[in-house]
């Protein structure tokens, strides 16, 4: 079996899969943390690897950037592969003073301006919401590892390049700004499936401080171990 973006098999994926934006970035998390890793699919360079952590199976693949992409991997690993959990690790843009570089952001739940609402039929001011359980987990794995966060609402973009203010685009109680985590939602839910978003706030735009892009792929590896750990604590639970 295969899908348009995925040449894997039935089986090939773990119930868990992590899924960074950047292709690079899940290269890092396998090269860094998984065990016996096996590439699993290569169509459009999108790598997938399925190994272990802790002994746990785990795959890692990326989504692209924005929900388009996003939606594209989400529906195919929830709808024909088995997947049970996704968590998303990336890079969010703050849009609260108090967040800074490299603090993390666990998406409690997500809003956005973009048309992918009414693609599955909900209301424009829906906002789809984490797995509570997997969002819990992670928020007490940040209080464990002693990691700087906040948990809440994320706004998703459709437009990095915006010509727009923020206050014009995003509700005001969003803490962060990224481009993925409301189609991620939306999808897990049309599924009966699981989905959080961990993200490190690798730009503000209260106050347009930056990162580099080697640092946006290698420096956040909070976030990675806080998903790894989610991922070992969900084995078992979707059998
Ligand atoms: N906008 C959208 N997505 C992002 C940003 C941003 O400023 N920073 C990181 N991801």
């Amino acid at each position: 079996m295969a899908t348009p973006h995925n040449s894997a098999n039935l089986g090939d994926f773990a119930k868990t899969v992590l899924m960074p934006g950047d292709p690079k970035r899940s290269k890092f998390i396998v090269d860094n943390f998984i065990e016996n890793p096996v590439l699993v699919n290569d169509v459009r360079g999108v790598q997938g690897y399925t190994g272990t952590y802790k002994g746990v199976r785990v795959s890692v693949m990326a989504s692209g950037m924005g929900m388009p992409s996003m939606s594209i991997y989400a529906y195919e690993l929830f709808k024909f592969y088995g997947v049970e959990n996704i968590i998303r690790v990336g890079s969010a843009g703050a849009l609260v003073k108090d967040l800074n570089l490299f603090d993390i952001v666990v998406a409690k739940c997500a809003c956005t301006d973009s048309n992918m609402l009414s693609a599955f039929n909900v209301p424009k001011d829906f906002s789809p919401q984490a797995d509570s359980e997997m969002y819990e987990l992670a928020v007490s794995e940040c209080e464990r590892q002693k990691l700087p966060y906040k948990a809440g609402k994320v706004f998703s973009s459709d437009n990095f390049y915006c010509h727009k203010s923020v206050s014009e685009r995003a509700d005001e109680d969003a803490l962060a700004i990224e481009m993925e985590t409301t189609a991620l939602y939306l999808n897990a839910s049309v599924f009966n499936k699981r989905a959080l978003s961990i993200l490190t706030v690798s730009d503000s735009l209260v106050t347009g401080v930056e990162t580099t892009s080697e640092q946006r792929r290698s420096a956040f590896l909070g976030m990675m171990k806080v998903a790894l750990e989610v991922a070992v604590k969900m084995d078992g639970k979707n059998d």
